[in-house]
């Protein structure tokens, strides 16, 4: 099947073809084959798939069930989400986990690490997700991280719930060191989780100090044992709030340590933007971490969702335009070439952190998995939230729209 006319990642427009569903040539204009397919692209972008770095979809769909959070604080959240988990059953989680997949495919993901809570003797919401990976596999991959949503060391027989969601197949090994008891026990619970990842092949990915406390520095010890486990870019730092607050002479000393280390960021943008600084008066922080600074230094960093229409966020629709968009304003990255190179967030760089390795980009003998959007480049799709036209994921088109239209009538 022959592609024309495509701009892949915003270069001039060319042809690729695919075959046995993986790219098979690329070229400034390949003649068709007899009998080939052939798709006129028109001049439009190609890119790698979209990935969701990080997102929790065993929450997910469920803002206003029983009860609205109506201060729209994190604390409210925990209490709405407490009436909620009564009604948790493994057929709701799956109704709900499908339907977000559905829009996600229909924004052009392909890819979803979630996070799941195993702060929960059943390990319910584990299984339904494990379950759902399989189901999935050929349409939307999801990675799986087991997340201690109310501690490790903080929640009864918190290390032997992780252990046991590992032993059921977890991707990826969580923590959460902000929200244990004490700092002792968030050290603790570092060192456990990251050497359980190590022990098991996996992979690690922390919620890190998610909080507007400058003194919460899970982040150096996360990278610490990356370090010292030799697990490296295996590792992921999500949400790193605290860091907006650091002060700059120990950013500045820390950074070393993160370079070395090589692990990843996750920043999302909106959700941290809507929950940090609620305790502040005027000024009031904006709470998200460093992007700019860290991307500047080479640091790997990608944007997530973290939360879809639940108690914590009310919004979201599984378009990762969205938060790209948000992530570049409350960053302050809207330059010229920053924003070209935004969709990075959200695919390559994505990418990365999910350690999707050669599986993965727009090359020659790769799995032939790309979106088209309804703009010429990168600029232009995020500034007029263009649609994803198609989805293929490995040679096959799994999800497709067609253009909005809209008249003037004056
Ligand atoms: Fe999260």
């Amino acid at each position: 099947m022959l592609f024309q006319n495509a701009r892949i990642e915003n270069a001039a427009p060319a042809d690729f073809r695919i075959e046995n569903g993986l790219f098979a040539g690329f070229g400034a204009s390949l003649p068709p084959k007899p009998g080939e397919e052939t798709v006129d692209l028109g001049g439009r972008l190609v890119l790698p798939p979209f990935i969701e770095s990080h997102v929790h979809l065993d929450t997910c769909l469920t803002a206003g069930d029983p009860v609205w959070n109506l201060s729209g604080t994190l604390f409210e959240g925990i209490e709405c989400w407490a009436k909620r988990k009564d009604k948790l059953t493994k057929q709701d989680i799956r109704e709900r986990v499908q339907r977000a997949v559905r829009l996600y495919a229909s924004h052009g993901v392909q890819f979803i690490r979630t996070h799941v809570d195993v702060t929960d003797p059943s390990l319910v919401a584990m299984e339904a997700l494990l379950e759902l990976r399989e189901e999935l596999r050929d349409t939307v991959e999801l990675q799986v991280v087991a997340f201690p949503q109310e501690g490790i060391l903080s929640y009864p027989n918190g290390k032997q719930l992780m252990k046991d969601a590992v032993r059921l197949g977890a991707d990826a090994v969580g923590a959460i060191p902000h929200f244990e008891f004490t700092r002792e026990y968030s050290v603790e619970s570092l060192n456990f989780a990251m050497r359980l990842a190590a022990d098991n092949g996996l992979l690690v990915d922390v919620h890190c100090d998610e909080i507007d406390d400058e003194a919460s520095r899970g982040l150096e010890t996360v990278a610490a044992r990356a370090l010292e486990l030799e697990l490296f870019d295996k590792v992921t730092a999500s949400h790193t709030t605290a860091m907006h607050s650091y002060n700059n002479a120990y950013v500045t000393r820390l950074m070393r340590l993160l370079k070395m280390s090589r692990i990843n960021f996750v920043s999302n943008p909106l959700v941290n933007t809507h929950l940090q600084g609620r305790m502040d008066a005027y000024p009031k922080r904006r709470g998200v971490t460093r992007v700019k600074e860290l991307t500047e230094a080479g640091i790997n960093v990608s944007f997530g969702h973290d939360d879809i229409f639940d108690p914590w966020y009310p919004m979201g629709t599984g378009n990762l335009r969205d938060v790209v968009f948000m992530g570049l304003h409350v960053c302050q990255m809207m330059g010229y070439e920053e924003i070209m190179g935004a969709y990075r967030f959200v695919t390559t760089n994505a990418a990365r952190t999910l350690h999707l390795g050669e599986r993965y980009g727009i090359a020659k003998g790769r799995p032939a998995s790309f979106v088209v959007l309804d703009a010429g480049q990168y600029y232009d799709a995020l500034n007029t939230n263009a649609v994803v036209l198609a989805s293929y994921k490995n040679g096959k088109k799994i999800a497709q729209a067609a253009p909005a239209s809209t008249k003037v009538l004056f």
